[in-house]
């Protein structure tokens, strides 16, 4: 169960990564990263007491723009655990009936079960190239029995008589040696690369498309039925000739030979096993779910009733999916939320217990804000900097520019509401608008920005009270 890549996935490791693109915050990094951990180690133990370990949900609250959201997007692009993360605030949408909680389960599943396919097609790709590349020689130059079809085809419609089954007459063995031969050589040719540009006719199955879009029910997807998958297994698949390069004819029969050899029922069964033993869903803005205090009507109707759907599915229940049911217990939830009107008490006291480690993220101070300026991989100085590139525009910032920047994004964050380092975003914007106009006049210049610059074109803007309401 534990691949090379699970063995590599240290907390430490885990919160290096983190580091790469997130400032500070090192109690969530650090809290993540044990859970995470944990979910390996529990994978290694015997049955018998795996089972009884439940992973340990984790709330993270904190400020709004701080970076909650941005550590649950950078995990999930580093384990490899199945892993979803959905907006609570999804399931609250008036009239939304479709949408039930028990769906990001399913999602879940779903991203397993594509996961392990993908890795499967992975493990036959050289068998389905090798399978491809015979596929694209009987194009350039037709097996032989293909040939006799097609005349004993002429020959029914032309009502002459079949021939006889008969040993071949000297003239066509010696034919179809020279075919073998000039396929030998094509096949040379082929794997050196010179008939990329060639024109070949190939046969592609076609997904059956139903004509008509067919609705299933809120209850249809309940259940995990997708009728129009249902209905594409009855229909045979539809084949289809096209005219195509061998390069792109390539690319298609390797999916295609990819695809038969795997075997889905398998990959299913192993993708839902892995999204029960080591899925994880990060829940956002679960703040936005919570209600002040009950007797409350509408909206907060819908909101509590969210919360009462998260409970059965955080505390362990079974979610049944169209690769059949799926036990919830040790999946791991993270929640988060600024909870800044709300609390963490405003949240059903059942599902308070369900979230035990509660993580809090600091607020981003002036020397936070200059540091996540240019410090993060593809950071937003970098990626302001490759933009002009394009029109080969050198910019580049003082440190003075930077920490004056920081300067004022926190003035405003204190002044006016604590936006975090989303205030960044729209420092930056108004700082370099004028530059970004012009960027395409510029060509060839080097433009470099300092803390005169930034006060020119910021300060007058943070010190309007009133404009700075808009702009910044
Ligand atoms: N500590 C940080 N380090 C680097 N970048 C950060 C940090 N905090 C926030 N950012 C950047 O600020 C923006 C907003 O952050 P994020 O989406 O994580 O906010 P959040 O904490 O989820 O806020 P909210 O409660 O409003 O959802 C993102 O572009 C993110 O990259
Ligand atoms: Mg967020």
């Amino acid at each position: 169960m534990t691949d090379a890549r699970n063995e590599a996935l240290t907390p430490r490791a885990i919160v290096s990564y983190l580091d790469r693109y997130i400032v500070g915050q090192r109690k969530a990094k650090r809290a993540v990263a044990v859970a995470l951990r944990n979910r390996i180690r529990r994978l290694v133990l015997p049955e018998e007491i795996a089972r009884e370990i439940a992973p340990k949900n984790i709330l993270m609250v904190g400020p709004t723009g701080v970076g909650k959201t941005e550590i649950a997007r950078r995990l999930s692009q580093l384990v490899s655990a199945p892993f979803i993360k959905v907006e609570a605030t999804k399931f609250t949408e008036v009239g939304y009936v479709g949408r039930d909680v028990e769906s990001m389960i399913r999602d879940l599943v779903e991203r397993s079960v594509q996961m392990v396919k993908h890795r499967k097609i992975e493990e036959v790709r050289e068998e389905a190239s090798s399978r491809a590349r015979e596929r694209i020689l009987d194009a350039l130059i037709p097996p032989r029995k293909v040939q006799e079809k097609v005349s004993d085809f002429m020959h029914i419609f032309s009502g002459q008589p079949q021939k006889e089954e008969r040993p071949p007459t000297e003239d066509e063995e010696r034919a179809e040696k020279q075919r073998l031969s000039t396929r030998e050589r094509l096949g040379r040719m082929l794997d050196e690369g010179k008939l990329e540009g060639r024109e070949i006719e190939i046969e592609i199955s076609e997904n059956a498309q139903v004509g008509i879009p067919v609705m299933g029910g809120p209850g249809m997807e309940e259940m995990g039925i997708n009728i129009g998958e249902m209905l594409s297994g009855i229909f045979p698949k539809k084949k289809k000739r096209r005219v195509v390069t061998v390069e792109t004819a390539r690319g298609i029969l390797e999916a295609e030979e990819a695809e038969k050899l795997v075997d889905h029922e398998a990959a299913a069964q192993e993708g839902l096993k892995k999204a029960q033993e080591e899925g994880i869903v990060f829940i956002d803005e679960l703040d936005k779910v919570a209600s002040a205090g009950s007797g409350h009507s509408g909206p907060d109707v819908s909101r509590e009733g969210v919360q009462r759907d998260l409970l059965p599915i955080v505390e362990g229940c079974t979610v049944n999916t169209r690769y059949g049911p799926v036990r919830t217990d040790h999946i791991l939830f993270i929640a988060a939320g600024a909870f800044h009107k709300m609390k963490p008490s405003d949240l059903v006291p059942e599902l308070q217990g369900r979230l035990p480690l509660r993580v809090e993220l600091d607020p981003l101070s002036e020397d936070d804000l200059a540091r996540i300026l240019v410090e993060p991989e593809h950071s937003l100085v970098d990626q302001y900097k490759a933009l002009l590139s394009t029109e080969n525009v050198v910019l580049s910032f003082t440190d003075g520019a930077v920490r004056e920047i920081a300067n004022l994004a926190a003035r405003m964050n204190r002044e006016t509401e604590d936006i975090g380092a989303r205030r960044l975003h729209t420092m930056m914007e108004n700082l370099l608008e004028e530059i970004q106009f012009d960027a395409s006049e510029l060509s060839g210049q080097e433009v470099t920005v300092d803390d005169n610059n930034v006060r020119d074109k910021l300060e007058i803007l943070v010190a309007d009270t009133d404009v700075r309401k808009y702009l910044l």
